[in-house]
C-alpha cells in the first residue's frame, strides 16, 4: 500500500506539473512554443490524468471500499455443518488452496496450506502477486472471527478491512449462509498446519489502475443468500455450477469465456453435453475421458468434479442440457 501511495503521489504531481507547463506554454511569446509545447504538454497532462483517476479509483476499491462490520456470527460447529463444509472445500476451494509443491506449482491435496501464486501461474503476475492463503487453523485465519470469515467469502474483505482482489472475481459470494458457515465450520476442524510461503496479495499500481479502469469487474455479494430447493433441477444445477467451480472457470452461465490477452479462454461445454445421455455424462466427469475416447487436458480439473455427489451431478446435467436464461 505504501508504494502505491507514493506512486499514486508522483503521477498526481505530474498532472501537476505537466498542467502548469502547458499553462506557461500558451502563455509564450513565441507561437510556435505556443503549439508545439501547449500540445505536447497538454497531451502529458490528460495521459497522466487519465492514469490517476483510473489509478485512483483502484488505489479507492482496495484500501477503501466501503466494507460494512463483519456480522456477529458463531459457527455451531455441527458433524452436519463440518461434512457439508468438507464437501464444499474439497469441491471449490482445495484446487487453488491446496499445498504446493516443490516447484510451487497446487498438488490438490491436503493440507491447505496455499502458497501458489496464482498471478504468476496464469502469466498477469506484472500485476502484483496473488497467493493463496493457509487455510488451517495454523495459518492467519487462525486469529479471524467466524463473521471476518464468513466477511471474506461473502465480500471478499479481509481482517484489515481491504478488498482481496482475486477471491473478488471467485464466485464464492453466491453461496447461501448455509454454505458459507458450513465452510467455516471445516476449516476450523482442520488440524493445524503451518507454511512458511508469504501468502496474500499486493496488487502493483498497474493491477490498481485496471482494476480502476473497470478491467477486473466484480459485483459485491448480498448481506444474506438462500439456495435454491435441493434437487435434480436445473435451479439447483446452477447452484451446483457455481460450488463445483464451472462458472469460475467457464463463465457465469457456463457457456465459455473467450480468449482474450493473457487468458486462453474456456470452451463452452454445453453442445458437448447435450449430445450426451446423463449416463455418459456421468461416465465422462468421473473418469476424465471424453467420448471420443480424447482425455480432460490437466487445464480441466476433472479429478475434483468427480467428487459431485449423484444428485449433483444430475442437477448439473439438468442445468447444462436446458436453454440458457
Ligand atoms: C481460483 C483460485 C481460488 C479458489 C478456487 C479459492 N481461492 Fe481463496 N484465495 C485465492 C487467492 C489468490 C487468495 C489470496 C488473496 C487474493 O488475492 O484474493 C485467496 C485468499 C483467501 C482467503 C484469505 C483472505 C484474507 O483475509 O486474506 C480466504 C479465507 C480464502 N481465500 C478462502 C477460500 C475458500 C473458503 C474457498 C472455497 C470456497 C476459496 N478461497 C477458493 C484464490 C482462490
Ligand atoms: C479450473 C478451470 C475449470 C473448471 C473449474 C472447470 N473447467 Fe471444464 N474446462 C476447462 C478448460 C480449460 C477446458 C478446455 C480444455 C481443452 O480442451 O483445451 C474445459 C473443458 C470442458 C469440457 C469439454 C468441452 C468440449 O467441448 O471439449 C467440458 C464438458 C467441461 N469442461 C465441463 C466442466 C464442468 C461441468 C465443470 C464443473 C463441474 C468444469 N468443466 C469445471 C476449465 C475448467
Amino acid at each position: 500500500m505504501i508504494v502505491n501511495t507514493l506512486i499514486l503521489l508522483v503521477v498526481i504531481g505530474l498532472v501537476v506539473l505537466f498542467g502548469w507547463l502547458t499553462y506557461r506554454a500558451i502563455r509564450a511569446k513565441k507561437l510556435w512554443v505556443k503549439i508545439v509545447g501547449g500540445l505536447g504538454a497538454g497531451l502529458m497532462t490528460l495521459l497522466f490524468a487519465a492514469i490517476a483517476i483510473t489509478g485512483g479509483k483502484g488505489f479507492a476499491a482496495a484500501y477503501f471500499p466501503g466494507a460494512d462490520p463483519a456480522p456477529e456470527l458463531t459457527v455451531a460447529m455441527t458433524p452436519e455443518q463440518i461434512a457439508r463444509g468438507e464437501y464444499l472445500v474439497n469441491l471449490s476451494c482445495i484446487g487453488c488452496h491446496a499445498a504446493v509443491d516443490g516447484a510451487g506449482n497446487p498438488t490438490e491435496q491436503h493440507p491447505l496450506t496455499g502458497g501458489w501464486n496464482i498471478a504468476a501461474a496464469e502469466g498477469f503476475g506484472f500485476m502484483g502477486n496473488m497467493v493463496t492463503e493457509n487455510l488451517t487453523p495454523g495459518g492467519k485465519l487462525g486469529d479471524y472471527s467466524d463473521g471476518e470469515l464468513f466477511r471474506v467469502m461473502r465480500h471478499s474483505i479481509n481482517q484489515e478491512g481491504d478488498l482481496i482482489p482475486f477471491m473478488d472475481l471467485m464466485p464464492y459470494k453466491a453461496l447461501s449462509d448455509d454454505d458459507t458457515e458450513a465452510i467455516i465450520a471445516y476449516l476450523r476442524s482442520l488440524p493445524a498446519a503451518e507454511s512458511d510461503i508469504e501468502t496474500g496479495s499486493n496488487l502493483k499500481f498497474l493491477g490498481l489502475a485496471m482494476k480502476g479502469a473497470g478491467m477486473l469487474p466484480a459485483e459485491s455479494g448480498a448481506a444474506s443468500v438462500q439456495a435454491p430447493a435441493e434437487g435434480v433441477t436445473a435451479e439447483y444445477g446452477a447452484y451446483v455450477a457455481i460450488f463445483a467451480d464451472c462458472s469460475g472457470c467457464h463463465g457465469p452461465d457456463v457457456t465459455g469465456v473467450a480468449p482474450s490477452p493473457g487468458d486462453p479462454g474456456t470452451p463452452n461445454p454445453r453442445p458437448l453435453i447435450s449430445e450426451l445421455t446423463q449416463a455418459e455424462f456421468f461416465t465422462m466427469m468421473r473418469s476424465g475421458i471424453k467420448p471420443d475416447g480424447t482425455a480432460f487436458p490437466d487445464t480441466m480439473p476433472w479429478q475434483i468434479a468427480a467428487g459431485l455427489h449423484d444428485d449433483d451431478l444430475a442437477a448439473l446435467y439438468v442445468y447444462l442440457t436446458a436453454p440458457v436464461k
